[in-house]
């Protein structure tokens, strides 16, 4: 899958460098590109936003360059589906994730000041807001989006390891422990030595039910209800 970013901050962009989507992009199953949003400015000075109509604070992301800077992308990726983001949009989830991971390609629009030209909502396929919050601009939203989706993309993650993570199934990951077996008089729970597969996959898949009960009331009853449709 091919993402495309466009922002006003190509420098910020060095966490999708690292790690495990570094290393899918190594394997060839996702390519990422970062496009500066002043390069597609036909203005002397690269200046890409100007006062609001209507008068009032900050700045707004004129629709030249992003149409611009759109177009000439999907010059080279023709299916390519654009985000925009924003604190208005679809609250992102990994429900969203798992849909978005389906596509070919991605073009993330980032937005600053007080956001972008409304105009720009005519050639976006997508709306999508991180959370309840505003930021400075969009560029940890893309990387968010980015880092949920490639963990998702066949080949990057061991097969099942998706699968298990929070969220998936309408649950919560099971609490997971490492070495040493006692630390500061706390036990591993004893199960998880037994070296029993059994007993150690039935306490994992209670433990996730208990604490997403417990924290998660609303996704556990979607788990329930995806359960008796199941049964
Ligand atoms: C300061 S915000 C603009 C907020 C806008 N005035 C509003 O209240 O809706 C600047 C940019 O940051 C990004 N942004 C801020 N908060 C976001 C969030 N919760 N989810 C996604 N993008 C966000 C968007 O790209 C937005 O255009």
């Amino acid at each position: 899958m091919r993402i495309d970013i466009i922002t006003l901050f190509p420098e910020v962009f060095t966490p999708l460098d690292t790690s495990i989507v570094k290393r899918a992009i190594d394997k060839g199953i996702t390519e990422i590109l970062i496009w500066n949003l002043r390069n597609f400015t036909k203005d002397k000075h690269k200046k890409v936003d100007d006062t609001p109509y209507g008068g009032g604070k900050g700045m707004v992301l004129q629709c030249e360059p992003i149409f611009a800077a759109v177009e000439h992308i999907k010059k080279q990726n023709k299916t390519s589906k654009v985000i925009l983001t924003t604190p208005q949009g679809a609250l992102f989830n990994q429900g969203v994730a798992k849909k978005l991971s389906s596509e070919k390609g991605l073009i993330i629009i980032c937005g600053h000041y007080e956001g972008v030209d409304e105009r720009i909502s005519t050639i976006v396929d997508y709306e999508i807001s991180i959370g309840d919050y505003v930021l400075t601009g969009g560029e940890l939203p893309a990387m968010v989006i980015t880092d949920a989706l490639v963990r998702l993309l066949p080949g990057v993650l061991p097969k099942d390891a998706p699968v298990y993570d929070s969220f998936n199934r309408n649950l919560l990951d099971w609490p997971s422990y490492t070495k040493p077996a006692t630390f500061k008089g706390m036990e591993v729970p004893e199960v998880l030595i037994s070296g029993n597969h059994e007993k150690i996959a039935k306490w994992r898949k209670e433990e996730s039910e208990k604490r997403t009960k417990k924290r998660r009331p609303d996704l556990y009853r979607n788990y329930l209800k995806q359960e008796k449709k199941n049964e």
